[in-house]
């Protein structure tokens, strides 16, 4: 069974996404730790709510940020990690992680890439005026939200909206691709052909989710 290695920086609903998914059987894989750069992240308290180990290592306290990325990767190396889920990890990762697991680390952007890179994606969606925005679960190569795209999700834009009704849009569909991307992954079904990821037995719609509602 494959064994997920989490980082997250902040509130965690994605991670929580991810535990819930693997309760309910939709996902067949276990979190075996969660790491975060910030002492104060909320996802801290949903891995002791799931009794899974929580590890809180900060960039400050090593002596540069390819040792940190090093140490981070001995960890999941450690716990026997197959794939390293990327759930509000607010850092660009470096080298010595992404050698370490090539294509095997997943991100999650709030934007449909390769629109709006970088932070605060749905504010810069809305004051661009796009009609048309979502999410993004893609392979994590060494740019800034650069790598293979798996799966997207659109969600309209209203010319009312603020980054927060945005957000609050479009996370709802977070919650449920990046589920179903790691499921894939874990299923042996994605296949990565230089920027290509082909989706194994492509089902129709499966490997975009378009439009899925015009409910806020
Ligand atoms: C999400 O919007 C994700 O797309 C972005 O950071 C946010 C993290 O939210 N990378 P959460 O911590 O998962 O609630």
């Amino acid at each position: 069974m494959l064994k997920i290695g989490v980082l997250a920086s902040g509130r965690g609903s994605n991670f929580q996404a991810i535990i819930n998914a693997i309760k309910t059987g939709y996902l067949k894989a276990s979190v075996e730790v969660l790491i975060t750069d910030n002492p104060a992240a909320y996802a801290i308290k949903r891995a002791e709510d799931n009794g899974i180990a929580g590890l809180v290592m900060r960039p400050p306290d090593y002596s540069s940020p390819d040792t940190y990325y090093k140490r981070v990767a001995d960890e999941l190396v450690k716990r026997g990690v197959g794939l390293v889920v990327l759930a509000g990890f607010m850092r660009v990762v470096r080298k010595p992680l992404i050698d370490a697991f090539p294509m095997k680390i997943m991100n999650i952007h709030p934007a449909l890439l390769p629109s709006f890179p970088g932070l605060h994606a749905q504010r810069q969606a809305v004051s661009y005026g796009v009609k048309l925005s979502g999410c993004t679960v893609h392979f994590v190569d060494e740019g800034m939200d650069t790598g293979p795209v798996i799966i997207q999700a659109a969600v309209p834009v209203y010319h009312d909206d603020t980054e927060e009704s945005l957000s609050g849009r479009i996370l709802k569909y977070e919650h449920r691709i990046f589920p179903y991307a790691i499921r894939l992954f874990a299923e042996g079904r994605l296949e990565v052909e230089g920027r290509v990821v082909r989706i194994q037995g492509l089902i129709k719609d499966e490997g975009a989710i378009v439009n899925p509602s015009l409910d806020s």
